[in-house]
Protein backbone atom coordinates (compact mmCIF):
# COMPACT_ATOMS: atom_id res chain seq x y z
CA UNK A 1 0.00 0.00 0.00
CA UNK A 2 1.41 3.51 -1.02
CA UNK A 3 0.90 5.38 2.06
CA UNK A 4 0.99 8.73 -0.05
CA UNK A 5 -1.28 7.91 -2.46
CA UNK A 6 -3.81 10.02 -0.44
CA UNK A 7 -1.73 13.54 -0.39
CA UNK A 8 -1.56 15.73 -3.16
CA UNK A 9 0.98 15.64 -5.81
CA UNK A 10 1.82 19.30 -5.60
CA UNK A 11 1.88 18.76 -1.46
CA UNK A 12 4.38 15.86 -2.08
CA UNK A 13 6.76 17.72 -4.65
CA UNK A 14 6.55 20.92 -2.23
CA UNK A 15 7.47 18.88 0.75
CA UNK A 16 10.44 17.42 -1.55
CA UNK A 17 11.44 20.69 -2.77
CA UNK A 18 11.60 22.73 0.61
CA UNK A 19 14.23 19.56 1.69
CA UNK A 20 16.47 20.39 -1.35
CA UNK A 21 15.84 23.80 -0.79
CA UNK A 22 17.65 23.29 3.18
CA UNK A 23 20.44 21.17 1.84
CA UNK A 24 21.41 23.32 -1.43
CA UNK A 25 21.25 26.28 1.15
CA UNK A 26 23.94 24.39 3.47
CA UNK A 27 25.65 22.97 0.19
CA UNK A 28 25.79 27.02 -1.44
CA UNK A 29 26.57 29.04 1.95
CA UNK A 30 29.80 30.37 0.54
CA UNK A 31 32.05 28.70 3.82
CA UNK A 32 35.46 27.00 1.64
CA UNK A 33 35.16 23.29 1.49
CA UNK A 34 38.50 21.38 2.68
CA UNK A 35 41.18 21.29 -0.02
CA UNK A 36 39.93 24.92 -1.43
CA UNK A 37 41.46 27.59 -0.67
CA UNK A 38 38.32 30.56 -0.61
CA UNK A 39 35.13 30.85 -2.09
CA UNK A 40 34.44 34.44 -3.80
CA UNK A 41 31.67 36.50 -2.64
CA UNK A 42 30.02 37.88 -5.55
CA UNK A 43 30.22 34.17 -7.04
CA UNK A 44 28.53 32.44 -4.57
CA UNK A 45 25.61 35.36 -4.49
CA UNK A 46 25.20 34.86 -8.34
CA UNK A 47 25.18 30.85 -8.00
CA UNK A 48 23.13 31.37 -5.05
CA UNK A 49 20.70 33.51 -7.41
CA UNK A 50 20.72 31.13 -9.72
CA UNK A 51 20.25 28.16 -7.36
CA UNK A 52 17.98 28.51 -4.71
CA UNK A 53 14.45 29.84 -3.45
CA UNK A 54 12.86 28.28 -6.99
CA UNK A 55 12.34 25.67 -9.67
CA UNK A 56 9.71 23.09 -9.08
CA UNK A 57 12.66 20.87 -8.10
CA UNK A 58 11.02 17.80 -10.49
CA UNK A 59 14.46 16.53 -11.06
CA UNK A 60 15.29 15.85 -7.48
CA UNK A 61 11.93 14.58 -6.79
CA UNK A 62 12.28 12.24 -9.46
CA UNK A 63 15.48 10.65 -7.90
CA UNK A 64 14.19 10.39 -4.03
CA UNK A 65 10.94 8.86 -5.75
CA UNK A 66 12.64 6.18 -7.71
CA UNK A 67 15.03 5.59 -4.84
CA UNK A 68 11.84 5.10 -2.30
CA UNK A 69 10.69 2.78 -4.85
CA UNK A 70 13.07 0.40 -4.26
CA UNK A 71 12.89 1.53 -0.31
CA UNK A 72 15.90 3.54 -0.13
CA UNK A 73 14.97 7.03 0.55
CA UNK A 74 16.84 9.17 2.71
CA UNK A 75 19.73 11.40 2.59
CA UNK A 76 21.77 9.65 0.17
CA UNK A 77 18.87 10.04 -2.45
CA UNK A 78 18.57 13.58 -1.57
CA UNK A 79 22.28 14.79 -1.90
CA UNK A 80 22.46 13.46 -5.82
CA UNK A 81 18.69 15.37 -5.88
CA UNK A 82 20.52 18.34 -4.87
CA UNK A 83 23.72 17.58 -7.29
CA UNK A 84 21.49 17.19 -10.16
CA UNK A 85 19.57 19.79 -9.24
CA UNK A 86 22.85 22.02 -9.47
CA UNK A 87 23.62 20.62 -12.77
CA UNK A 88 19.94 21.49 -14.10
CA UNK A 89 20.52 25.14 -12.67
CA UNK A 90 23.73 25.69 -13.77
CA UNK A 91 22.38 24.34 -17.63
CA UNK A 92 19.30 27.33 -17.23
CA UNK A 93 22.19 30.23 -16.44
CA UNK A 94 24.07 29.12 -19.78
CA UNK A 95 20.32 28.69 -21.86
CA UNK A 96 19.54 32.00 -20.83
CA UNK A 97 23.34 33.73 -21.85
CA UNK A 98 23.06 36.60 -24.94
CA UNK A 99 25.15 33.91 -26.71
CA UNK A 100 22.06 31.39 -26.33
CA UNK A 101 18.50 32.38 -25.83
CA UNK A 102 19.38 35.83 -24.56
CA UNK A 103 16.94 35.53 -21.63
CA UNK A 104 16.37 38.17 -19.32
CA UNK A 105 13.53 36.21 -16.64
CA UNK A 106 13.85 33.51 -15.01
CA UNK A 107 11.94 32.01 -12.12
CA UNK A 108 10.53 34.86 -11.83
CA UNK A 109 13.20 37.17 -11.15
CA UNK A 110 16.38 38.58 -13.25
CA UNK A 111 18.35 36.17 -14.78
CA UNK A 112 22.29 35.62 -13.54
CA UNK A 113 23.42 37.14 -16.40
CA UNK A 114 21.60 40.32 -15.56
CA UNK A 115 21.32 40.53 -11.79
CA UNK A 116 25.47 40.18 -12.11
CA UNK A 117 26.89 40.27 -15.51
CA UNK A 118 27.40 37.50 -18.19
CA UNK A 119 31.04 36.58 -17.03
CA UNK A 120 30.24 36.06 -13.68
CA UNK A 121 27.14 34.05 -15.06
CA UNK A 122 29.10 32.02 -16.93
CA UNK A 123 31.51 31.51 -14.16
CA UNK A 124 28.27 30.65 -11.54
CA UNK A 125 27.35 27.64 -14.44
CA UNK A 126 31.10 26.37 -14.15
CA UNK A 127 30.79 26.08 -10.55
CA UNK A 128 27.71 24.31 -10.31
CA UNK A 129 28.83 22.05 -12.90
CA UNK A 130 31.82 21.00 -11.19
CA UNK A 131 30.02 20.98 -7.39
CA UNK A 132 27.41 18.63 -8.47
CA UNK A 133 30.33 16.40 -8.95
CA UNK A 134 31.48 16.92 -5.66
CA UNK A 135 28.44 16.22 -3.82
CA UNK A 136 28.32 12.81 -4.91
CA UNK A 137 31.89 12.33 -4.11
CA UNK A 138 32.05 13.78 -0.65
CA UNK A 139 31.79 11.16 2.15
CA UNK A 140 28.57 13.11 3.54
CA UNK A 141 26.91 11.44 0.58
CA UNK A 142 26.99 7.90 2.27
CA UNK A 143 26.53 5.05 -0.51
CA UNK A 144 29.12 2.20 -1.56
CA UNK A 145 32.09 3.74 -3.69
CA UNK A 146 30.99 2.05 -6.89
CA UNK A 147 27.75 3.16 -6.08
CA UNK A 148 29.26 6.57 -6.31
CA UNK A 149 31.30 5.65 -9.49
CA UNK A 150 28.10 4.95 -11.44
CA UNK A 151 26.32 7.67 -10.65
CA UNK A 152 28.98 9.66 -11.38
CA UNK A 153 29.42 8.21 -15.24
CA UNK A 154 26.18 8.16 -15.65
CA UNK A 155 25.56 11.73 -14.98
CA UNK A 156 29.00 12.99 -16.58
CA UNK A 157 27.05 10.75 -19.77
CA UNK A 158 23.79 12.75 -19.05
CA UNK A 159 25.26 16.38 -18.48
CA UNK A 160 28.06 16.28 -21.27
CA UNK A 161 28.71 16.18 -25.00
CA UNK A 162 26.20 13.32 -25.70
CA UNK A 163 23.71 14.71 -23.16
CA UNK A 164 22.37 17.89 -22.05
CA UNK A 165 25.28 20.37 -23.48
CA UNK A 166 25.07 18.18 -26.89
CA UNK A 167 21.30 18.77 -27.11
CA UNK A 168 21.71 22.30 -26.35
CA UNK A 169 24.51 22.57 -29.45
CA UNK A 170 22.00 20.65 -31.69
CA UNK A 171 19.33 23.13 -30.51
CA UNK A 172 21.11 26.40 -31.44
CA UNK A 173 22.19 24.66 -34.63
CA UNK A 174 18.33 24.42 -35.39
CA UNK A 175 17.79 27.61 -35.35
CA UNK A 176 19.76 27.71 -38.70
CA UNK A 177 18.74 24.09 -40.06
CA UNK A 178 15.41 23.18 -39.76
CA UNK A 179 15.57 19.50 -38.29
CA UNK A 180 13.01 16.94 -39.31
CA UNK A 181 11.28 15.40 -36.96
CA UNK A 182 13.38 12.61 -35.92
CA UNK A 183 16.37 15.56 -35.45
CA UNK A 184 13.51 17.00 -32.98
CA UNK A 185 13.46 14.60 -31.04
CA UNK A 186 17.06 13.34 -30.99
CA UNK A 187 17.49 17.05 -29.50
CA UNK A 188 14.42 17.00 -26.66
CA UNK A 189 16.00 13.74 -25.59
CA UNK A 190 19.50 14.71 -25.06
CA UNK A 191 18.72 18.62 -24.04
CA UNK A 192 16.19 17.50 -21.72
CA UNK A 193 15.78 14.20 -21.70
CA UNK A 194 19.14 13.23 -20.91
CA UNK A 195 18.96 14.93 -16.93
CA UNK A 196 15.61 13.39 -16.49
CA UNK A 197 16.33 10.00 -17.54
CA UNK A 198 18.91 10.07 -15.12
CA UNK A 199 16.68 11.16 -12.17
CA UNK A 200 14.58 7.99 -12.88
CA UNK A 201 17.92 5.66 -13.17
CA UNK A 202 19.76 7.42 -10.51
CA UNK A 203 17.19 5.79 -7.92
CA UNK A 204 17.50 2.17 -8.96
CA UNK A 205 21.58 3.11 -8.95
CA UNK A 206 21.33 4.31 -5.08
CA UNK A 207 19.10 1.36 -4.13
CA UNK A 208 21.53 -1.09 -5.68
CA UNK A 209 18.29 -2.23 -7.99
CA UNK A 210 19.28 -4.63 -10.50
CA UNK A 211 19.85 -3.98 -14.48
CA UNK A 212 16.81 -4.35 -15.18
CA UNK A 213 15.27 -2.63 -12.81
CA UNK A 214 17.58 0.20 -13.29
CA UNK A 215 17.11 -0.17 -17.34
CA UNK A 216 13.61 0.19 -16.98
CA UNK A 217 13.13 3.54 -14.34
CA UNK A 218 15.60 4.96 -17.61
CA UNK A 219 13.53 4.48 -19.97
CA UNK A 220 10.65 5.89 -17.80
CA UNK A 221 13.01 8.83 -16.88
CA UNK A 222 13.18 8.77 -20.70
CA UNK A 223 9.38 8.51 -21.58
CA UNK A 224 8.63 11.58 -19.26
CA UNK A 225 12.05 13.72 -20.31
CA UNK A 226 10.57 13.89 -23.78
CA UNK A 227 6.93 14.97 -22.43
CA UNK A 228 8.63 17.43 -20.17
CA UNK A 229 10.25 19.07 -23.03
CA UNK A 230 7.10 18.82 -25.47
CA UNK A 231 4.86 20.11 -22.35
CA UNK A 232 7.89 23.15 -22.14
CA UNK A 233 7.23 23.98 -26.02
CA UNK A 234 3.47 23.73 -25.76
CA UNK A 235 4.02 26.15 -22.93
CA UNK A 236 6.09 28.56 -24.64
CA UNK A 237 3.44 28.95 -27.20
CA UNK A 238 0.07 29.00 -24.92
CA UNK A 239 1.43 30.16 -21.28
CA UNK A 240 2.11 33.20 -20.55
CA UNK A 241 5.45 34.96 -19.07
CA UNK A 242 4.26 35.88 -15.30
CA UNK A 243 2.37 32.33 -14.83
CA UNK A 244 5.48 30.49 -16.21
CA UNK A 245 8.40 33.03 -14.16
CA UNK A 246 10.11 33.17 -17.68
CA UNK A 247 9.23 34.60 -21.34
CA UNK A 248 7.03 32.92 -23.67
CA UNK A 249 6.41 32.81 -27.17
CA UNK A 250 10.33 32.50 -27.68
CA UNK A 251 10.89 29.53 -29.98
CA UNK A 252 8.71 30.88 -32.77
CA UNK A 253 10.42 34.43 -32.61
CA UNK A 254 13.77 32.73 -32.58
CA UNK A 255 12.11 30.66 -35.66
CA UNK A 256 12.77 27.34 -33.56
CA UNK A 257 11.21 23.97 -34.80
CA UNK A 258 9.49 22.61 -32.20
CA UNK A 259 7.62 19.41 -32.44
CA UNK A 260 4.61 21.36 -31.16
CA UNK A 261 5.25 24.40 -33.51
CA UNK A 262 5.48 21.62 -36.64
CA UNK A 263 2.34 19.36 -35.36
CA UNK A 264 0.15 21.88 -33.69
CA UNK A 265 -1.60 21.98 -30.35
CA UNK A 266 -3.40 19.13 -30.90
CA UNK A 267 -1.43 16.51 -31.66
CA UNK A 268 1.11 17.70 -29.47
CA UNK A 269 -1.10 16.63 -26.41
CA UNK A 270 -2.06 13.55 -28.23
CA UNK A 271 1.30 12.62 -27.68
CA UNK A 272 1.64 13.75 -24.40
CA UNK A 273 -0.91 11.09 -23.73
CA UNK A 274 0.88 8.26 -25.48
CA UNK A 275 4.11 9.39 -23.32
CA UNK A 276 2.28 9.25 -20.11
CA UNK A 277 0.68 5.49 -21.09
CA UNK A 278 4.38 4.19 -22.25
CA UNK A 279 5.52 5.83 -18.76
CA UNK A 280 2.75 3.70 -16.76
CA UNK A 281 3.01 0.34 -18.69
CA UNK A 282 6.61 0.74 -17.54
CA UNK A 283 5.80 0.97 -13.98
CA UNK A 284 3.14 -1.73 -14.09
CA UNK A 285 5.83 -4.39 -12.30
CA UNK A 286 5.79 -2.02 -9.06
CA UNK A 287 2.19 -1.85 -8.66
CA UNK A 288 0.75 0.53 -6.08
CA UNK A 289 4.55 1.72 -5.09
CA UNK A 290 4.81 3.51 -7.92
CA UNK A 291 2.04 5.67 -7.60
CA UNK A 292 3.75 8.51 -6.88
CA UNK A 293 6.16 8.10 -10.15
CA UNK A 294 2.55 7.71 -12.19
CA UNK A 295 1.46 11.22 -10.33
CA UNK A 296 4.66 12.60 -11.07
CA UNK A 297 4.16 11.45 -15.21
CA UNK A 298 0.94 13.29 -15.40
CA UNK A 299 2.22 16.14 -14.02
CA UNK A 300 4.97 16.45 -16.29
CA UNK A 301 2.21 16.45 -18.64
CA UNK A 302 -0.53 18.64 -17.22
CA UNK A 303 1.81 21.09 -15.29
CA UNK A 304 0.76 24.89 -16.33
CA UNK A 305 4.27 26.43 -15.44
C1 LIG B 1 13.13 24.33 -17.60
O1 LIG B 1 13.08 23.31 -16.66
C2 LIG B 1 14.08 23.97 -18.67
C3 LIG B 1 13.71 22.82 -19.48
C4 LIG B 1 14.39 21.75 -19.51
C5 LIG B 1 12.54 22.90 -20.34
P1 LIG B 1 12.03 23.36 -15.45
O2 LIG B 1 10.67 23.68 -15.97
O3 LIG B 1 12.18 22.14 -14.62
O4 LIG B 1 12.55 24.63 -14.63
P2 LIG B 1 12.47 24.94 -13.08
O5 LIG B 1 13.62 24.22 -12.44
O6 LIG B 1 11.15 24.48 -12.54
O7 LIG B 1 12.65 26.44 -13.01
C1 LIG C 1 16.42 24.41 -22.21
O1 LIG C 1 15.39 24.38 -23.12
C2 LIG C 1 16.93 23.10 -21.88
C3 LIG C 1 18.15 23.21 -21.06
C4 LIG C 1 19.08 22.33 -21.15
C5 LIG C 1 18.33 24.31 -20.11
P1 LIG C 1 14.64 25.78 -23.26
O2 LIG C 1 15.57 26.83 -23.74
O3 LIG C 1 13.37 25.57 -23.99
O4 LIG C 1 14.30 26.06 -21.71
P2 LIG C 1 13.58 27.37 -21.20
O5 LIG C 1 12.27 27.45 -21.94
O6 LIG C 1 14.50 28.53 -21.48
O7 LIG C 1 13.38 27.08 -19.73
MG1 LIG D 1 17.28 26.95 -24.92
MG1 LIG E 1 15.75 28.88 -22.97
MG1 LIG F 1 11.49 26.45 -23.53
Amino acid sequence: MNTNSAVPFEILLAERAAEIEFLLERLLDGRARAGEIMRPARLMQAIRHGALDGGKRLRPFLVMESAALFSAAGEAALRVGAALECIHCYSLIHDDLPAMDDDELRRGRPTVHKAFDEATAILAGDSLLTEAFGIIADAETELPPERKVQLISALSAAAGPGGMAGGQALDLEAEHRAPDEEGVVTLQAMKTGALIRFAAESGAIIASASDADRERLASFGSAIGLAFQLADDLLDLTADAETMGKATGKDAAHGKATLASLHGIEWTRMQLAGLVEQANELLEPYGEAADTLRAAARFVVERRS
